[in-house]
């Protein structure tokens, strides 16, 4: 539904109104202003840890030896990080080409065309397009717009609300969509075996094939005036078992390790992959999800395309497996629902921003005070 509301909120109208300063809205707070930097600069620093890439090439090789490398580096990268650039994955390049081009195609449309998708988070119509709505007190907002969508399992898809222009949208992102699934299976495999679960465990704990689902969001960065006060995306984990991710080769993600930002380096044919917090949870912390965020520059538009590997809302129990839980090693997980995590994550994050409201009118008080002794 095309709403008053709707019109003019977009992130892309205001980039290319001509502004030369952004709206008090988008301005991050100071304690997250540290360390953004030009990101162009920062991808080329090789100096710090650096996010692994992992080879996929020889997972199921007949070779014990070779396999055995190949899924210790998977598993390893997954304990340490919790993301990585996959190469060699069996996805082809044509494919996650053709993914590409169609959602670029369709945010090249004009504004008003996009507008037919528009999502209406309010009344809970969540798919389609939209910006972030400003869900507290300081009303902050990210420099994005998104294209959000179920793409798997087929029978959980509503093709009516996906794009109709291009016309090899809905054929590249369901082949896609479908091939991802494959991947996320071998994942699940190799990450079971490495807590010393049955292999198929924890594709079983998340719902398997006919409950996982896979959500694709389009996240499109345009070009910001002042990327130094903002943020694509704010730090967060996702709430995922898994999360992968195909961009246009602008960088932008970073990843909070070993307690600095980390910038990811655009690596040609890639997949990242991201744990989430679902897997970080099952595996009581064994497996990570790490903290990360998305940052825009004044050059070149960015665009992503995530797909969250998500159980369902409320039917498991998230909590450690009992096989990760030792006397040593208690978990560190209280059991939710999928739901009730996000539910518990959101709760958190307002009950932060409300502190820093408060500490900053303290703080505002105080000068005034000090400034009239
Ligand atoms: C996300 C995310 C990062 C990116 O959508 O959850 O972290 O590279 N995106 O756009
Ligand atoms: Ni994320």
């Amino acid at each position: 539904m095309v709403t008053a509301s709707s019109i003019g909120s977009r992130v892309e109208t205001l980039s290319g109104s001509g502004i030369s300063t952004i709206p008090k809205e988008y301005v991050r707070p100071k304690e997250e202003l540290i360390n953004i930097g030009d990101i162009f600069e920062e991808e080329k620093s090789t100096e710090g840890p650096q996010v692994p890439t992992i080879d996929l090439k020889e997972i199921d090789s007949e070779d014990i030896k070779v396999r055995e490398k190949c899924r210790e580096q998977l598993k390893k990268a997954a304990s340490d990080w919790g993301v990585m650039h996959l190469v060699n994955h069996g996805i082809s390049d044509e494919l996650m080409e053709r993914v590409k081009k169609a959602g670029k195609d369709f945010f090249d449309l004009p504004i008003e065309q996009k507008e037919k998708y528009a999502n209406d988070q309010v009344s809970g119509k969540i798919q389609g397009y939209g910006s972030k709505l400003a869900n507290n007190a300081s009303g902050q907002l990210e420099w994005e717009d998104y294209f959000f969508h179920c793409v798997y399992p087929e029978d959980k898809r509503d093709l009516s609300i996906w794009p109709q222009t291009p016309s090899d949208y809905i054929v590249a992102t369901s082949e896609y969509a479908k091939e991802l699934r494959g991947l996320a299976t071998k994942i699940l495999t190799i990450l079971s075996l490495g807590l010393g679960l049955e292999e198929g465990r924890l594709e079983k704990e998340v719902g398997g094939l006919e409950e996982l689902v896979l959500q694709m969001k389009i996240n499109y960065y345009p070009k910001c005036p002042q990327p130094e006060l903002a943020l694509g995306v704010e730090a967060h984990t996702d709430v995922s078992a898994l999360t992968f991710i195909l961009h246009n080769m602008v960088p932008g993600l970073q990843l909070f390790y070993g307690g600095k930002w980390v910038t990811a380096k655009c690596v040609p044919n890639s997949i990242v992959m991201h744990i989430g917090d679902t897997l970080e949870i099952l595996s009581n912390g064994k497996y990570k999800s790490i903290l990360h965020r998305g940052l825009v520059n004044k050059e070149k538009v960015r665009i992503s395309w995530a797909v969250f590997c998500e159980p369902a809302k409320e039917k498991i129990i998230l909590k450690p497996l009992p096989e990760t839980v030792s006397e040593e090693e208690p978990a560190m997980f209280p059991p939710r629902t999928f739901f009730e995590h996000i539910q518990h994550k959101l709760f958190r994050q307002s009950q932060e921003a409300l502190m820093s409201t408060k500490e900053a009118a303290l703080k505002s008080k105080e000068a005034a005070l000090i400034s009239t002794k």
